[in-house]
């Protein structure tokens, strides 16, 4: 490509009202981005000198947002004279006055738009020596989009929009999908020239194109075939579409690479997952934000993991897992809730109904059933007995509990933190752990039981199990 500076203006200044909801619409999410975080991230692969996102509704949530994600976008706000050919011009208004040089204008809800497509766009367009060149698709139903008006010899002529086309041009099913690529000056110059004469009283980018026509330029309007790629977003019907689509195409690409999954359709991956080769991916699983699987690991079924890690050959089956690391070779659930923190070693266990925050449990140690296990360290290779609570509140503070490894903890134990156990010790079933255990020693605190001889039988004569235990004597 040639060495002219580029700049792309992303349009994100509309009101959206057809999502009916309080959140911006660019702000929807699609496979773990933002509608604008999609856009936003294939105009950072462009290597463009200036990204330039318009906003004006909701401008606060919008600019918080891109400035966390894409520090280095320049944000530029719309005033109100409406329209896209105004937020463009907006738009240039961040650019440095000496700017020459070529702009893509995209949307930010158009979120599928690929760096290929817009790269060979911008090829086509300085390759041809154009002033302005239009991506454009063919529909089924083109209803609400501007037509594209070609001439006899299939030139292009001008956009009109859905409003302001006449019966005829309304049959036309090439449509204008909003991407553009224009030389930098002579966009400024006719920007400045055309008005708001349409139906909707709005200054229309799409006038910008017959304008540059008229004044002698070449314009190219240029179809391509993936209507995916330039399906825009404007209600949630069509969030939920595109949803599935960009879903369907994440999962078919990690089964390229090597992935087994055996339901796209009830499995869904946002885009910045990684997984490794031969992971096995079952049914109703979500796998969220920055989440990593490792070779050969099985998830699901029915399994959210959100920013967390899976080692090489782990499993997790029906379980919730946010924020947390699971070793190599490990394995959790069904029906563990994992919590921030957690950090299960190399072939250690969280089983069935247990529950963990911020727990650090090392290699090959294990919490097999209905536990509790929060703000703990627990060592390597131990075994913490079925039905333990790791008090850690007191009812103003946390605090912290250490076990040691190789340590043996029985039935029913409630640790009371902070508390220590040292390495090699035991507790037996149903000890309420108070006081710190040295390593080797075996904690108990339960009182001796008592047998009250034929108390069923005296205090609860006549029922079944007074009956049952008199045919037991006999
Ligand atoms: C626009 C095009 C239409 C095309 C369609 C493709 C115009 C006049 N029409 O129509 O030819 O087929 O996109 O999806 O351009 N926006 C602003 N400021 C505004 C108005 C809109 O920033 O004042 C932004 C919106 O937030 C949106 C984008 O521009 O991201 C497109 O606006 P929208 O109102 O959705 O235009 P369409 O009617 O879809
Ligand atoms: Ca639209």
């Amino acid at each position: 490509m040639s060495n002219k500076q580029l700049a792309i203006v992303i349009l994100s200044a509309g009101e959206g009202t057809r999502m009916k909801s309080a959140k911006p619409k660019v702000m929807h999410e699609l496979a773990g981005l933002p509608l604008l975080g999609h856009v936003l991230a294939t105009a950072s692969s462009l290597d463009a000198q200036h990204v330039i996102p318009v906003i004006r509704h909701k401008k606060e949530l919008l600019a918080e947002y891109i400035q966390s994600a894409f520090p280095h976008a320049v944000i530029a706000e719309q005033d109100d004279i409406p329209g896209t050919g105004r937020a463009v011009e907006c738009g240039l208004f961040s650019l440095p006055s000496d700017f020459e040089g070529t702009v893509v204008v995209t949307s930010g809800d158009v979120p599928l738009l690929d760096t290929a497509t817009l790269t060979a766009l911008l090829e086509a367009h300085q390759d041809g020596n154009f002033a302005a060149s239009v991506l454009t698709t063919i529909v089924d139903d083109a209803t609400g989009y501007g037509r594209i008006i070609r001439n006899d010899s299939g030139d292009f002529v001008q956009i009109i929009e859905h409003r302001d086309a006449t019966p005829e041009q309304l049959e036309i099913c090439e449509v204008n999908a909003g991407v553009y690529v224009f030389d930098a000056a002579l966009l400024r110059a006719s920007l400045s020239k055309i008005g708001s004469h349409n139906a909707q009283g709005e200054k229309y980018l799409t006038d910008v194109a017959a304008e540059l026509l008229v004044q002698g330029h070449g314009v190219q309007a240029l179809a391509i075939e993936d209507n995916w790629l330039v399906a825009g977003i404007n209600d949630r019907v069509q969030l939920a579409e595109l949803a599935a689509e960009l879903n369907f195409r994440i999962c078919e690409a990690w089964q390229r690479a090597g992935v087994t999954i055996l339901d796209p359709a009830s499995t869904w991956i946002d885009v910045n997952v990684q997984l490794g080769q031969d992971v096995t991916v079952l049914p109703g699983t979500f796998l969220k934000g920055s989440t990593v699987i490792g070779e050969g690991a099985t998830v699901g079924p029915d399994v959210t993991l959100i920013d967390s890690e899976v080692g090489a050959g782990a499993s997790v089956l029906k379980s919730h897992v946010l924020g947390s690391k699971i070793g190599a070779g490990a394995s959790v659930g069904p029906f563990a809730y994992l919590r921030p923190g957690t950090d299960l070693g190399a072939d250690g266990k969280i089983g069935t109904f247990v529950e963990t925050k911020n727990a650090k449990i090392g290699a090959g140690s294990k919490v097999p059933h209905l536990s509790y296990v929060g703000d703990a360290t627990i060592g390597e290779e131990s075994n913490i007995g079925a039905g333990t609570i790791f008090a850690n509140y007191d009812g103003v503070n946390k605090h912290k509990s250490t076990i040691g490894s190789h340590v043996r903890t029985g039935s029913h134990n409630v640790m009371v933190a902070p508390i220590t156990i040292g390495d090699g010790a035991y507790t037996a079933a149903g000890t309420v752990v108070r006081k710190d255990v040295a390593s080797g020693d075996l904690a108990m605190n339960v009182a001796p039981q008592r047998n009250i001889a034929d108390w069923v039988i005296s205090k609860r004569p006549g029922t079944n199990a007074a009956d049952a235990a008199q045919k037991a004597k006999n």
